[in-house]
């Protein structure tokens, strides 16, 4: 049994066309008009695949192939929101892939004791609304039921009122969270977003750990004054001292023993006038740690150093912490199952570390958890270069399709 590549071909190129950019990318923000065109399309496609399909409060969708036995499941997906000026790939590939695993078994006819259930994750980037992995915090119980109400993008949109234009119901969004006894494992499938397994030139991976997010927002605030008129002597200039530790960011980093990687990713100056001293400055601190304890030591160095720079400069600051994750080694039982059908395919794959985050790092606070990542061209992602062949996007479902099977067990 192999997976159909190039019906997933047509369905990643179809899924590219909506919220296409000029570039050759996509941007579909977590819940924006996009969004919502491209997860009623995928909806669509898991009816028509003859999937018992719902949708909970917090966005998420599901597709259930039912097995013999009503339970555990065996669960795969992604998601389909991206970053701002993406590429057609991250998420996608994971859903697609699933959706068509799924595909084959109905077509072939194979029964299953477990059933297999595909899942469309909502607003994993955080690129417009706080906070990354809605979808599969509210499905693990990890944000608070009234959550909706708590946090707006960058045009002042609550959540919930988002939610509610994507005909959804946010004060029902507790319900999202579901009973890890109820699920046995959770795959999904991934473009690698790094350039390791084109180093190794090996089309496929599978995943080891997961690095884990600490990420913050700190906003610096000083006196703001005329860039001319004011002597430089007596400035308390936050952009000065932001400079600083984005400096201290990178230092840290790249002299990490276990390889931790900082990024500043978002600044904004307040009045933000090229002729105005700023009064304020917030930006972005993205942690990832494969070592949690070294990521973690290395962000309080960080605030610390903060402290001292504003404390000098007569400044004064806040962090906010807006993601803290821990990272996840995969279970032995998972990464067994996944070699031993890489090897009974004949695949040629490469073990590693995922330094992304996904929703399988979030799902493994419920149950097992397990990744398949596919070469990705360049290295490159969250861009319109964004690729990964035909090729390997079929080797990596075929592992998926197997994989799957044999954990719901085969029946016939
Ligand atoms: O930030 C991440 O690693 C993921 O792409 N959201
Ligand atoms: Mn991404
Ligand atoms: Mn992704």
């Amino acid at each position: 049994m192999k997976i159909n590549g190039r019906r997933v071909w047509e369905r990643i190129e179809e899924l590219g066309r909506i919220g296409a950019t000029e570039e050759g990318g996509v941007s579909r923000l977590a819940f924006s008009q996009e969004d919502r065109q491209a997860t009623e399309l995928v909806i669509e496609w898991m009816q028509a695949a003859g999937l018992q399909v719902r949708r909970d409060a917090a966005g998420n969708v599901f597709g259930r192939r039912p097995g013999e036995e009503a339970g555990p499941l065996v669960m795969t997906g992604s998601h389909l929101d991206s970053v701002a000026s993406g590429g057609r790939f991250d998420g996608v590939l994971g859903v697609i892939l699933a959706l068509e695993c799924l595909q084959v078994l109905e077509d072939n006819g194979c029964k299953t004791r477990l059933p297999i259930e595909m899942a469309v994750f909502a607003g994993e980037e955080g690129s417009r609304f706080p906070g990354c992995l809605l979808g599969s915090m509210a499905v693990t119980g990890l944000l608070p039921p009234d959550y909706p109400y708590q946090v707006r993008d960058a045009q002042g949109i609550l959540l919930a009122d988002a939610l509610r234009q994507a005909g959804l119901e946010p004060e029902r969004f507790g319900e999202a969270k579901r009973r890890g006894e109820d699920i046995k494992v959770f795959l999904e499938a991934h473009i690698e977003q790094a350039s390791v397994l084109e180093q190794a030139g090996k089309p496929v991976g599978i995943v080891s750990a997961i690095a884990g997010p600490h990420q913050y927002h700190v906003t610096i605030r000083g006196r703001s004054g005329h860039a001319g008129a004011t002597p430089m002597q007596g400035r308390a200039d936050p952009m000065v001292a932001a400079a600083q530790v984005i400096q201290k960011v990178e230092e840290l980093a790249l002299t990490s023993k276990a390889g931790t990687r900082g990024t500043v990713g978002f600044l904004q100056a307040f009045p933000g006038g090229h002729n105005v001293i700023p009064a304020q400055v917030d930006f972005t601190i993205d942690w990832r740690g494969i070592s949690e304890d070294e990521r973690d030591a290395i962000a309080q160095e960080t605030l610390d150093y903060l402290a001292q720079i504003c404390k000098e400069r007569g400044l004064t600051w806040t962090a906010e912490v807006t993601a803290h994750t821990a990272p996840v080694q995969i279970q032995p039982q998972v990464l067994e199952v996944l070699q031993t059908t890489a090897q009974r395919l004949g695949l040629d794959y490469h073990v590693l570390p995922s330094w992304a985050a996904h929703d399988a790092m979030i799902m493994s606070q419920i149950c097992p958890v397990g990744m398949i990542f596919v070469r990705s061209q360049g290295g490159l992602s969250h861009c319109p270069e964004e690729f990964s062949t035909l090729e390997d996007i079929t080797q990596g479902g075929d592992l998926l399709l197997h994989a799957l099977l044999a954990l719901a067990e085969p029946l016939s």
